[in-house]
């Protein structure tokens, strides 16, 4: 039974004693990863970073961004071998949940067009599609388009 107990999903506002971990899991997700700064400067500003952990372990984190009336959804991350558990889907209604509990009215993130498991799971959740910004993301070719999601809240 406590064994069970221990391994629950735990929920807990990012530290910048996470970001050694941090930094080992990010550069594996992505081909342009956010630096070690990035997450710095996302602490210091006070935007909303958690981690999810498990068993001890860093399943994943996220940093949502809240300003006046709307929140931003600025990273989304589950680690490579936890993955396909529904953390993905955990983090993501934590963070609704997050702006819900704020005074913003609608939730927004940019998702690459192609990036199909993150866009299944925001479409899950009621994100729709809003616009296409071009070439927002640096890629391999040059750029990517973003596609600019929300809801309402
Ligand atoms: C996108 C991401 C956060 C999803 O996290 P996850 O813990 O693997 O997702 P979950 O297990 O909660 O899955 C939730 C749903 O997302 C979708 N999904 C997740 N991974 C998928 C995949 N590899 N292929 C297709 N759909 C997928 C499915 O709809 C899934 O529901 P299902 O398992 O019932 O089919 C994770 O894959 C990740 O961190 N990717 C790299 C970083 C990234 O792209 N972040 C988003 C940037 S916009």
């Amino acid at each position: 039974m406590s064994a069970q107990l221990d391994n629950l999903p735990e929920f807990r506002p990012m530290r910048a004693a996470d970001l050694d971990r941090v930094m080992q899991i990010e550069p594996n997700l992505y081909t342009h990863p956010w630096t070690r700064g990035n997450f710095d400067d996302s602490l210091t500003a006070g935007y909303s970073c958690w981690v999810v952990e498990c068993g001890g372990n860093l399943a994943g984190y996220g940093v949502l961004m809240i300003g006046v009336r709307e929140a931003h959804l600025l990273n989304l991350s589950v680690a490579a071998a936890w993955q396909r558990r529904g953390f993905g889907r955990m983090l993501l209604g934590h963070f609704v949940n997050v702006a819900r509990g704020s005074d913003a009215a609608q939730m927004f993130l940019e998702v690459r067009p192609s990036n199909l498991a993150a866009r299944r799971l925001y479409v899950e959740f009621g994100f729709r599609e809003i616009t296409v910004r071009r070439g927002y993301y640096p890629s391999g070719r040059g750029r990517e388009d973003a596609i600019l999601m929300g809801i309402g809240l």
